[in-house]
């Protein structure tokens, strides 16, 4: 009840200092959009105290569809190039983007994936029925060693989901040891005689997925007891050091937020996780991803912007129990959800992507690094072939999609310094409806360069953008612009290069300004020197 009362005032406080116009500190976490006015762009880089986690652009593969089989694992004996049966295109592309880190192996598959069915030799692994996920049999060829070493040809983290919904106390902590003890002990050995002789170090796990739903259908109060007990055996053996991830809330569940945050000490857990899907209007009919009208385009972005009040909510219930942001919030699933490509396995979740997933997807960073005092992580789902995905695969043929054009334009954002901004921007309407028309975000980089991430939500109209840069003289800017005829042009086996970032050139420094020509329905990175 406290936590209550104490949101509200604090809501109540922020309208009255909106009113009063004196809100230049909140108005860094979005733009505040005035009809008829220029667009305004204030970074303030003589500000900048805070990181962008790199793991902000983190993702997430699960046994779902044509995700690990099919679209990263094709197995030693594939005509497909690989290496020890992991696709090398698939591999070249999550490094090119920097993969910081990688989450597996689920969502809902986690709660019923048991780890021992996938070690040792791959003949003699037991099949299991993927319920969740098409109710195909699962082999078990792609286990935690085909993982760790998928992480290790990327060059990125292993976050590790474990099984809190139909697994054991024992199981889990089997599994850490497995992985991570070094000495003499049964798992340690069992590790040793699948040929493995060193420990990996995994630093991220998470103790169950979703258990409010598919990760067993328990309340608040349960699950927090259920943590904490599990997690006491997710042993820290020397050289490894852990993190752990508690399963958090689905949008706007904020009472599994206050629970968990009440009842779990800061010591055990570093990190709360929260999902949250882009889904218009209904979970039962949610739109092709690829044949839509201005309607869905408009409310697909508008549906996606409530992130932002989502993140905000939940971290001001977390601020109260941890205000001195300890725990991370852990977005370890988040980006848009529509109809499965007609004629594919509805349990498949195969979605094609277009221009709409990169503003998607470019919006929901801008607001993650609005928040990255808080989200310490981020997880796009899912990979390969499944929803948002940045890659998608046929056979031996491998195309990037819009979002993964996203993700390299935006890489410079990763560990840079935040420098919070004011943006004042017009409305994109639509029917009797608006929202701001633009999305910015920008850091500083280690060697010095100042990055800024724009996005003109208007499918129709160009912006024109008037940028101040408080604390830093511009000598020179250049930019990448992502930007396509349609709006739902998107890349095929046929016409893999529909959209591209191409160079921008809408830009250019006058006086102590910059001024950019936004076009419509676009994502521009710029590069200040
Ligand atoms: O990403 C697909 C599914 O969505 C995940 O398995 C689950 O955690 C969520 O409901």
């Amino acid at each position: 009840m406290r936590g209550t009362q104490t949101r509200i005032l604090i809501k109540a406080l922020a309208l009255i200092m909106m009113l009063v116009g004196t809100i230049s500190s909140f108005a860094a976490l979005a733009c505040r959009s005035q009809p008829g006015t220029v667009n305004k762009l204030v970074i303030h880089a003589d500000q900048g105290r805070l990181t962008i986690s790199r793991n902000i652009y983190g993702h997430f593969a699960e046994h779902l569809g044509r995700c690990i089989y099919g679209g990263i694992w094709v197995g030693e004996d594939s005509p497909i190039p690989n290496t020890r049966g992991i696709r090398n295109d698939v591999v070249e592309a999550l490094k090119n983007i920097k993969v910081p880190v990688l989450r597996w192996p689920g969502g809902c598959f986690a709660d019923e994936y048991h780890w021992k069915d996938g070690i040792g030799p791959r003949e003699e692994r037991p099949t299991m029925i993927n319920t969740h996920w098409g109710g195909v049999t699962e082999n078990n060829h792609f286990g935690t060693h085909e993982f760790l070493d998928l992480c290790k040809q990327i060059g990125c983290e292993p976050y590790i989901s474990g099984n809190v919904g139909s697994g054991t106390v024992e199981e889990l902590s089997d599994w850490v040891e497995y992985v991570t003890f070094d000495g003499i002990s049964p798992m340690a050995d069992l590790r040793r005689r699948n040929g493995r002789d060193e420990p990996w170090k995994v630093r991220y796990w998470g103790i169950g997925n979703e258990n409010w739903g598919c990760g067993g259908n328990m309340l608040p109060e349960y699950y927090a007891d259920l943590y904490r007990r599990y997690q006491t055996y997710v042993r820290e053996y020397p050289g490894n050091e852990i993190y752990k991830i508690a399963c958090g809330a689905s949008g706007d569940n904020y009472e599994w937020t206050e629970v968990l945050m009440k009842k779990v000490s800061r010591r055990a857990m570093r990190g709360l996780s929260f999902h949250y899907y882009t889904v218009f209007e209904d979970w039962s009919n949610k739109g092709s991803a690829t044949e839509f009208d201005e309607y869905r385009w408009f409310g697909t972005l508008k549906t996606t912007r409530r992130m932002e009040d989502l993140i905000a909510e939940h971290a001001s219930i977390m601020d109260e129990y941890d205000p001195e942001n300890r725990i991370g919030l852990i977005i370890d699933e988040w980006g848009n959800w529509f109809d499965v490509e007609p004629g594919t396995n509805p349990g498949f979740l195969f979605q094609q992507n277009s221009l709409r997933d990169a503003m998607v997807a470019a919006i929901n960073l801008n607001i993650f690094h609005h928040h990255c005092d808080r989200v310490q992580m981020a997880n796009i789902a899912q990979t390969v072939n499944v929803l948002q995905a940045i890659i998608l695969t046929e056979g031996e043929k491998m195309i990037l999609t819009p979002t993964y054009h996203v993700f390299d334009l935006y890489k410079v954002h990763q560990d840079a310094i935040y420098l919070p901004l004011d943006l004042e921007c017009v409305d994109y309407a639509y029917g009797d409806e608006a929202i701001p028309a633009l999305s910015a975000s920008a850091s500083r980089d280690q060697a010095g360069k100042i990055h800024v991430s724009v996005c003109n939500l208007d499918p129709n109209k160009p912006a024109e953008l008037v940028c101040e840069i408080r604390g830093f003289k511009v000598k020179s800017v250049s930019g990448q612009v992502l930007t396509a005829p349609a709006m739902n042009t998107h890349n095929t086996f046929d016409d893999p290069e529909a959209i591209r970032p191409s160079v921008f050139e809408a830009v250019e420094v006058v006086g102590d300004e910059l001024i950019a020509t936004l076009p419509a329905k676009s994502v521009v990175v710029l590069e200040l020197e």
